[in-house]
Order: C-alpha cells, then sequence, then structure tokens
C-alpha cells in the first residue's frame, strides 16, 4: 500500500456516477464488498510498519467514510429520479386545462334584479316552497273554491282536506311571511322557485322563479308603485324604457295593474317579439288589499302598501331574446356556455 494509491481510488470515487441502484450496488461490492479494493486496503494494513500506521490508519479511515457517503449519497438521489420516472409521469407535462363553471342565466337576472332592488332600500326575504294553503291562498285573499286551488293547477304534497301541504304557486306567499314576522314599515323583495301544474311548452314550465315586492308603510300610494315600477323596468331595460299599466285583477291587491315595458329590441316600432305592439308584458302588481292587511294584523286604515310580482325566466328571455322558456331548464351545454363570462384555465 502506498500514497499514490489511496489518492488514485480517492479519484475515482469522487468521479463515480451511477445510473440505477443496480449500478450502486455494484459500486458497493467494488469498493465496501469482502474482496472490495478498500476492504484490500485494511487487511494490508496489518503488515504496514509501526511507525507508519498512525498516518496511514487515519487516511484509510477517511477513505472508507468518502466512499461510505458517496454511495448514501448516490442511493437517495438515484431512488428520487427513478419515483418520478418510475411513474411513468412526465411532470414537466403542461397541466389538463379544465372549464370554470359558471353562473346560470336564471342565477344571472335573479342577482340583477335583487341588486337593483337593494339600491331601492329593499331587503330580500325568503320562504318555503312546501306551504301550507293559508300562506298560498287563504292570506291572499283567494275565495275557496278559486281555480288556483285545484289540483289541475297546484301541486299537493299532502291531500289533508282541512290543510293541505302544497308547493307553492307563487312568491306572494312570502309577502304574507314577511307581514307576520317583519315590523313596519316593511320593505323587501322574495325571489324563489315556484311550481304549477302546467304541461311543458315554450311559454310555460312547471317548475320556475319569481321575484315578489312588498312595500308598506303609512300613506303609500299608487304613484310610489308606478315610480318604484318605473325605476326598475329602466334599471333593467335601459334609460329610455317606458312602462304602461293595464287594470287588472289579483285577489290580493286592489286595485290591480299588469306592467309593460316598451320593447327593447324595436324600441316601441313593432317587432315579432312583442307581436307588433312595441310593449312587453313583465309583470303584476297592485296595492295590498286591505283584507290581505288585516289577515296578518296590520291596521289598514293607518297603514297601506303595493306590491308586485314578477317571473324571472320571463324577464331573462326578454333581455336575452330567448324565445323559448325550456332553454333555462335543460342544462344543454352549449345554451348555458353563452352566458360563461368567465376565462378558461
Ligand atoms: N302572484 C302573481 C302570480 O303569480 C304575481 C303578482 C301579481 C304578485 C300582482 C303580486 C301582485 O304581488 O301584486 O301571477
Amino acid at each position: 500500500m502506498n500514497r499514490e494509491e489511496i489518492d488514485q481510488l480517492l479519484a475515482e470515487i469522487n468521479e463515480l456516477k451511477c445510473k440505477t441502484q443496480k449500478e450502486i450496488e455494484e459500486a458497493r461490492v467494488r469498493f465496501l464488498g469482502k474482496k472490495g479494493e478498500v476492504t484490500r486496503l485494511f487487511e494490508e494494513f496489518r503488515s504496514v510498519a509501526p511507525e507508519m500506521k498512525k498516518e496511514f490508519g487515519k487516511t484509510l479511515n477517511e477513505l472508507k467514510q468518502t466512499v461510505s457517503n458517496k454511495i448514501e449519497e448516490m442511493k437517495s438521489s438515484v431512488g428520487e429520479e427513478k419515483s418520478s420516472a418510475g411513474s411513468g409521469q412526465d411532470l414537466s407535462m403542461p397541466g389538463d386545462p379544465f372549464e370554470l363553471g359558471s353562473r346560470h342565466p336564471v342565477s344571472i337576472v335573479r342577482q340583477e334584479i335583487v341588486d337593483i332592488f337593494r339600491k331601492f332600500g329593499y331587503d330580500v326575504a325568503e320562504g318555503p316552497e312546501i306551504e301550507d294553503d293559508y300562506h298560498v291562498f287563504e292570506a291572499l285573499n283567494f275565495p275557496p273554491n278559486h281555480p288556483a286551488r285545484d289540483m289541475q293547477d297546484t301541486f299537493f304534497v299532502s291531500g289533508g282536506h282541512l290543510n293541505p301541504l302544497l308547493l307553492r304557486t307563487h312568491t306572494s306567499s312570502v309577502q304574507v311571511r314577511a307581514m307576520e314576522k317583519m315590523g313596519l314599515p316593511i320593505r323587501v323583495i322574495c325571489p324563489g322557485r315556484v311550481f304549477r301544474n302546467e304541461a311543458i311548452s315554450a311559454r310555460a314550465h312547471c317548475i320556475f322563479h319569481q321575484i315578489e315586492g312588498l312595500y308598506i308603510d303609512e300613506n303609500v300610494t299608487f304613484a310610489d308603485l308606478k315610480q318604484a315600477i318605473l325605476l326598475f323596468a329602466r334599471e333593467m331595460f335601459g334609460p329610455e324604457t317606458q312602462i304602461r299599466m293595464r287594470p287588472s285583477f289579483f285577489p290580493f291587491t286592489e286595485p290591480s295593474a299588469e306592467v309593460d315595458v316598451s320593447c327593447n329590441i324595436c324600441h316601441g316600432q313593432g317587432c315579432n317579439v312583442c307581436k307588433g305592439t312595441g310593449w312587453l308584458e313583465i309583470l303584476g302588481c297592485g296595492m295590498v288589499d286591505p283584507n290581505v292587511l288585516e289577515a296578518s294584523g296590520i291596521d289598514s286604515k293607518k297603514y297601506s302598501g303595493f306590491a308586485f310580482g314578477m317571473g324571472i325566466e320571463r324577464i331573462a328571455m326578454l333581455k336575452w331574446r330567448v324565445n323559448d322558456l325550456r332553454h333555462y331548464f335543460e342544462n344543454d351545454m352549449r345554451f348555458l356556455k353563452e352566458f360563461n363570462t368567465s376565462t378558461e384555465v
């Protein structure tokens, strides 16, 4: 054994590059195995002259340590490469693109309507979809034999004749709940799902959405109603929009009216959307009938109010010129994507 031999082994070890665990094991055997180079040097060490033992002993121990460290280091780094390569994955590949979902057009319009009325100071109230006859009909002044109470028009959940449970046919039921719960004055809008026993067509569906509005205070007049609807219509359909009110009838309002907006497509000239009239119907409304106020314990001599109700799908159809209500329920991606404002990532 001599100094040069040891230095040469050290250089060899430092140069060592193994690509696989197998090669590392071979290197370990070559240097540290029973017949390995380092082991051989330790054997030769026995015959080294006593005065040289100290120096060679130290050098040999350092050599053995260097080899062991190098082998361990290679074992862990080659192991890492192996796990990513061995899994068959190329970690440098770009990820799979995925599309973000977007809000449904009905939700977009509902939010828009809610935001407009929030600006006017209205709170949002909600009520149950499964309701009792009292909140859907009786408290709203529907006579006992009104056709809306018929099985042909309403889905009944439990058939008990005295107080049946049913799927609410309009969100007007929430105005009754608001009158029962909230202190006066009341200024609320009530968005929600409603259900009617209707054959599905381009203009009707058995499930749709409404927004109900209610304002009760002292001295509320029909002029306040008209102003509220006009401001809403202009926010929703543009500042040039005109409204007109036609006399109508609802059991829970007196007087009652239906409201049309000037056609936002032909601007009143007449087109096929407004059927040549220049007007589009958007909602029903009126002054809350004193019977309705009294049924909920409100003094109709002191307080008055107005209410209105509109179909969200109807507003959405007018806004986006969609001519078939069924599009809103079929969830055809080609349709829904038209309203996708989010960006793909
Ligand atoms: N509830 C009515 C419907 O479903 C809509 C409605 C009309 C609501 C007039 C009202 C109103 O509050 O005053 O057709």
